[in-house]
């Protein structure tokens, strides 16, 4: 293992010159020297610990001129710094010494486009300008859109803090299922949907005196959709203002598309950072990474280290992977503080990753793609970087609408190697081959519109009257066929009629922040008498990642627990309602989630939104147990048993069958692969499932994810005649019936 940092062996190649210079001025400038690289680590025991040989990285391009010593001071102030008063750490700021400049730009112009470096201060400090400058004075409200939910909250705590104020109060943030603000809030953090769904319940926004639509190269599906409202709500609103940041250089698109607006350029340049590729492709980049850690934990200077993983799943497993290995190396290396960061992540633990890293020990994140320009954390000297990212991808021409692990774009792995020079001079590992990074990297990620399923936003425009779509003023238009396409998924709903107007039952869908097959069911629900348990099934989708828990050297006793929750003849969205209700009886407890191998962290957020949901569905008057007060009455208890559960069975597998008729698969003559019944496409049940065994004839999914195969996740098993029932503008008895011939009847119940 020292042989890969060794300056004498045979990958000396690793250590750049400029490298032991820094040390060397680190060391100089330090009254405590570093605690030297853990030397003691044989090769065997890294063996052992990880199963994996270690990677060869090679130093390919330097990216900036070299490091100045005065730079390097100032990074190891930063801790310094840390302690200073918040009044200090904010003018410290890139963006402070430009202050009033902005302020009279925003002054003279109606709409700005702002650029700087992420981490400059545009998210955290302009909101506070504003107020600062009495852009609330008449009660009015500043906005600020995020694209991610993570960022919503923590920037919002941060605000909040540096005004010394309580979150929700003069700060306050919300998001889907959550929100966090007051009658005295003046600066809102939101995600872009919430906006978006704000133009619903206030078409003008009349609340706002200033909107900032935040992390604008994004372009995720909500912030192309308000780019378009907010540039039409400008033109009657003289007195509002806008402001688009944006993290990238490339703001002239921005600028053209809202009537030639000034863009405003905030000096500052990261630190250098020195791009390492690895020699040879990985062949499994999370092992890589784990790899990769150790390497730099061992061998490298004080300083954080910052992962991109692609999601919840991967993250815990590194989490996993680097706790055993860290605990069977001991006391050989020195503490490493394991923090991780995804959408989902309880706000609890989000606050970890700010802390200040205690002396002699480090901190590694473990992000997803938020913390390429959402989040900054300070601290953060090395980035390792796999280049992937998970992208939803929709195929209009197949109707399929997948999860997928794709490689990342350039601007994307720039951004990713910036994120190392915000405190100092950094380096970035990349695991893949510069090859790899000049022939196989597109140049930049499409805009989400061009590529995602809109039926949830037409339904939201159809919603705020905006109906001639082709009309609307995109700043990428989505192909017509997309379009098409979303207009068909929500006629064959039931949410819009044959002339393409809203219904009441799209009416009551819109209402639910939610995928249109997700609220379908909900509405259904209503018919089969079953709303609390849907209620139940839609929270327990809606915590993205997995509920069940299954380490691996557990994997046994784990799979034996969440057997007991299936229902027969049942499914996923079963067993997901038999768990949660289980979760209910044991009083929330978290024991019992431990014993039964179930997140508890999932299972509250469950909770919270399902709470929500009960409200919202109060709104449309859906009937729920909860609503009418009748929680405690033996006939309308609130919780099924699993025999309940499976009598009701049937319903509640109608009402989901009603929102996911289109995603029905039938087993195929190999009896292992599925056929997606409208277009033929194979699919398979995801090992997670419970019905992987089973293979039903008939079934309905939740979501695809593709990984080496295109699977089905959350799969419940239906009768093929429902389809025909439930949705019969999208499927015709003969259709059914044609493929089912061939196939045997379904006969387990
Ligand atoms: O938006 P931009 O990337 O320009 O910067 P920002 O998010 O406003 O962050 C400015 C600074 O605030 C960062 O460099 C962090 O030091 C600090 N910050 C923090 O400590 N905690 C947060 N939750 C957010 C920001
Ligand atoms: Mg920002």
């Amino acid at each position: 293992f020292g042989r890969y940092i060794e300056p004498d062996s045979d990958s000396a190649t690793f250590v750049s010159e400029q490298e032991q210079w820094e040390k060397h001025q680190i060391e100089k400038s330090l009254s405590k020297p570093f605690k030297e690289p853990s030397k003691s680590l044989t090769e065997k025991e890294y063996d052992y610990v990880l199963d994996t040989d270690e990677i060869d990285f090679v130093m390919e391009e330097t990216l900036f001129e070299e490091a100045k010593a005065d730079e390097l001071h100032k990074f190891l102030d930063e801790s310094e710094r840390k302690k200073s008063t918040m009044k200090q750490v904010r003018e410290s700021l890139p963006i402070f010494k430009y202050r009033q400049q902005l302020l009279d730009a925003v002054e003279n112009f109606q709409i700005l486009i702002i650029v700087g470096e992420t981490g400059s201060g545009k998210t955290t400090q302009l909101p506070q300008y504003l107020y600062e400058a009495g852009y609330c004075k008449d009660g009015k409200k500043i906005g600020c859109t995020q694209p991610r939910r993570v960022a919503a909250m923590s920037v919002a705590a941060r605000v909040a803090d540096e005004m010394g104020t309580k979150i929700g109060h003069e700060v306050g943030y919300a998001i889907r299922f959550e929100d966090c603000t007051s009658e005295k809030t003046r600066i809102k953090y939101m995600t872009d949907g919430m906006l978006l769904r704000e133009f619903m319940t206030e078409p003008d926004l009349a609340g706002y005196s200033c909107l900032m639509i935040d992390e604008a190269h994004e372009r995720t599906l909500h912030t192309d959709i308000l780019f378009a409202l907010v540039k039409d709500i400008a033109r009657f609103r003289p007195d509002l203002k806008l402001l688009i940041s944006s993290a990238t250089m490339d703001a002239q698109k921005f600028s053209e598309y809202f009537d030639d607006a000034p863009i405003f350029k905030i000096p500052g340049r990261p630190y250098p950072v020195e791009i390492y590729n690895t020699k040879a492709p990985e062949a499994n980049y999370l092992t890589a990474a784990v790899t990769t850690i150790l390497q730099i934990h061992a061998s490298q200077p004080k300083g954080d280290i910052l992962v991109f993983l692609t999601g919840q799943d991967e993250i815990e497993q590194a989490m996993e992977n680097l706790t055993v290995a860290c605990r069977a190396l001991g006391s050989k290396i020195a503490e490493l503080i394991i923090c991780p960061i995804y959408s989902n992540l309880p706000s609890e633990l989000q606050a970890k990753i700010f802390d200040p890293t205690p002396e002699g020990a480090r901190k590694v994140i473990l992000a997803t793609n938020i913390a390429e320009t959402s989040i900054t954390i300070d601290g953060v000297v090395y980035v390792i970087d796999p280049g992937f990212v998970k992208q939803n991808s929709y195929n209009p021409r197949s109707g399929i609408e997948s999860l997928q692990v794709v490689a990342c774009s350039r601007a994307s792995a720039s951004q990713r190697s910036g994120r190392a020079g915000r405190v100092g001079p950094g380096k970035c590992f990349r695991l893949y081959t510069q090859h790899a990074y000049m022939n196989e990297l597109e140049d930049n990620t499409a805009p989400e519109i061009l590529r995602v399923n809109l039926s949830s936003v037409v339904l939201t425009l159809k919603c705020l009257g905006i109906n001639n779509l082709i009309k609307f003023d995109f700043m990428d238009p989505p192909s017509p066929e997309l379009l098409k396409l979303a207009l068909e998924q929500l006629y064959a709903l039931g949410a819009l009629n044959d002339k393409g107007e809203m219904t009441k039952m799209g009416r009551r869908m819109a209402e639910f922040p939610m995928d249109p097959m997700l609220s379908r069911a909900l509405l259904a629900s209503e018919k089969y008498d079953c709303a609390n348990e849907m209620a139940t099934i839609v929270s327990m989708l809606s915590v993205s990642g997995s509920v069940f828990y299954r380490p691996k050297d557990k994997k046994l006793f784990a799979d034996r627990a969440h057997a007991n929750f299936v229902i027969t003849g049942g499914g996923d969205h079963l067993a997901l309602l038999n768990c949660y209700n289980q979760f209910v009886d044991s009083g929330y407890n978290m024991q019992w989630c431990f014993e039964n191998y179930v997140q508890y962290k999932s299972m509250t957020r469950a909770r919270d939104t399902r709470d929500q949901l009960i409200a919202l569905m109060e709104r449309v008057e859906i009937y729920t147990k909860e609503a009418s007060g009748e929680e405690n009455s033996e006939l309308t208890s609130r919780n099924l048993n699993p025999q309940e559960i499976s009598s009701k069975s049937e319903d509640i597998r109608k009402s989901l069958t009603a929102g996911f008729f289109f995603n029905s698969a039938k087993l195929g003559k190999s009896k292992e692969g599925y056929s997606t019944v409208k277009r033929q496409h194979t699919v398979y049940i995801h090992p997670s499932s419970c019905l992987f065994e089973v293979k039903p004839q008939w079934v309905i999914y939740y979501e695809l994810v593709l990984t080496s195969k295109e699977y089905m996740r959350q799969i419940t098993e239906i009768d093929p005649k429902w389809l025909v029932e439930l949705a019969p503008h999208f499927y015709s008895k003969q259709e059914i019936e044609d493929s089912s011939k061939r196939k045997m009847p379904i006969t387990r119940k």
